[in-house]
């Protein structure tokens, strides 16, 4: 240990299971509770191992900038999706991990992002169309169905792929893959979430395997064609494996992500009519088809989006493993240590925020930008050299889907619904989130 540091304090909670289900029941209590008794270094029990919890935005910030390079998220997020999500971009590491994001890189430019987004206006249409009136429409689901048809259509080139059978097993094999997290048993068992996720692994590794050869023959413009195309200027391009890989990789982290912030924001325009008109009036003004540029262009959304990603954040904790010994705000983390860099909680802090739990969409607006009190008060979307590669396709992804939905359809809320999060992987409300539908 470094002369003046110290080791973290520990909490233990329960044996084997520890925090872990203080976590799943409400993550942002159990993150306060330890960030008011232990500060923002501390040692937990979390799924059968010793953490280390980074929180509030000084300690997030020491691990995504990581400046000594002591934190590594292939071993981080490797114990809990590894054997899952093996290989995907953000589960690789150092030099590894450039040459790989250097190559993906050109599969999310500008002209790029734009092809996908033109692709996901008739998708987002025909999916919207088979909607209908409903006082208890369960807005989840139905956006769940819709992001894993635009999955289809603009990651893999077309609902022609495969039939309407193979793609709900595809869907419940991504759901798998997700959902073992936090499993407690983290053992190929009878009836546990993670046999169901080597199963649903080895499905989509067939599924993608089968596809691939015609897809680097005959590309289209989606995901998957470019990345069987796609070559640097010094001639680096994917192997087949490394585009299963990614494409597993890819899917899963665009489709659940994308769900819950258009969901939340479902939520939140429900409850605020005021805001809904607004970003009616908004959607309407724009073209059938917009463009990237005219969806960049969008600020009442822009502004209903940003605070859904604040007060829900898809990924509400971010898994890092340290290959050496590091410190952070004083405190020494041995190597080999699990890291968990909680930025949920400082998307609620009151000590960043005024009146945190307040949906106020106004404080990202020029004028307030509340955000800007410090750098890494607001990263839903992470930081450093794993920031999501994919932030400005999920923003044009979900404004269309809102843009769409706002000019075909009306909804409310109860203004005194909290919805009863299930936190086993990524966030989702557990009661499908209802809302009173009615088409325009
Ligand atoms: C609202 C939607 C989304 C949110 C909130 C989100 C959030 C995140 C976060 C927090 C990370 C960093 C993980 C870490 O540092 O450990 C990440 C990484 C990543 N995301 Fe996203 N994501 C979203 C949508 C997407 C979409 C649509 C795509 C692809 C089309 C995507 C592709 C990626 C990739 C490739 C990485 C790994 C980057 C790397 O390791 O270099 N994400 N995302």
């Amino acid at each position: 240990m470094t002369i003046g540091t110290k080791a973290s304090p520990r909490r233990r909670g329960l044996p084997y299971v520890g925090h872990t289900l203080a976590y799943i029941r409400d993550p942002l209590a159990m993150m306060q509770s330890h960030y008011d008794r232990s500060g923002p270094v501390s040692d937990i029990n979390f799924i059968g191992k010793r953490w280390t919890v980074l929180l509030g935005p000084d300690a997030c910030e020491a691990a995504l900038r990581n400046a000594d390079k002591a934190f590594a998220s292939g071993d981080g997020w490797g114990y809990l999706v590894g054997p899952f999500f093996d290989r995907g971009l953000m589960l690789l590491d150092f030099e590894e991990h450039h040459r790989h994001r250097r190559i993906m890189q050109s599969a999310f430019t500008r002209e790029r992002l734009q092809g996908y987004t033109e692709a996901l206006q008739p998708a987002v249409i025909a999916g919207l169309e088979r909607w209908d009136s409903a006082e208890h429409f369960r807005a989840y689901p139905a956006l769940k169905g819709l992001t894993l048809d635009l999955a289809t259509t603009v990651f893999m080139g077309g609902v022609d792929l495969a039939s309407t059978e193979e793609m709900a097993r595809v869907n419940q094999a991504f759901i798998d893959c997700v959902q073992s997290a936090t499993a407690l048993v983290r053992l190929n068992l009878p009836g546990t979430r993670w046999r169901r996720a080597i199963r649903g692994r080895a499905l989509l590794e067939e599924f993608l395997g089968r596809h691939l050869a015609a897809k680097r023959a005959n590309p289209g413009t989606d995901l998957f064609s470019v990345l069987c195309q796609i070559t640097t200027d010094d001639g680096e391009r994917f192997s087949d494996e490394d585009i299963v890989n990614h494409m597993i990789f890819l899917l899963m982290a665009a489709h659940d992500t994308s769900t819950i912030t258009v969901s939340t924001m479902m939520q939140h325009l429900g409850q605020h009519p005021e805001w809904q008109r607004r970003c009616r009036e908004e959607a309407l003004a724009l073209p059938e088809h917009p463009t990237m540029a005219e969806l960049d262009g969008l600020e009442a959304i822009d502004l209903v989006m940003k605070e859904s990603l604040r007060l829900v954040p898809p990924v509400p904790v971010l898994a890092r493993k340290t290959v050496k010994e590091t410190e952070v705000l004083g405190h020494t983390i041995p190597a080999d240590r699990l890291v968990a860099v909680m930025m949920h909680l400082s998307h609620h802090l009151d000590e960043l925020w005024p009146d945190p739990e307040q949906f106020d969409p106004e404080r990202f607006a020029d004028d307030r930008r509340e955000d800007k009190i410090h750098r890494y008060a607001w990263e839903p979307f992470g930081g450093g050299v794993h920031k999501c590669l994919g932030m400005f396709f999920a923003g044009a992804e979900v404004k269309t889907i809102l843009v769409h939905l706002l000019r075909r359809y009306s909804w409310t809320v109860d203004p005194a619904y909290r919805a009863p999060m299930n936190y086993h992987s990524l966030p989702f409300p557990k009661d499908g989130q209802p809302v009173h539908l009615t088409r325009l």
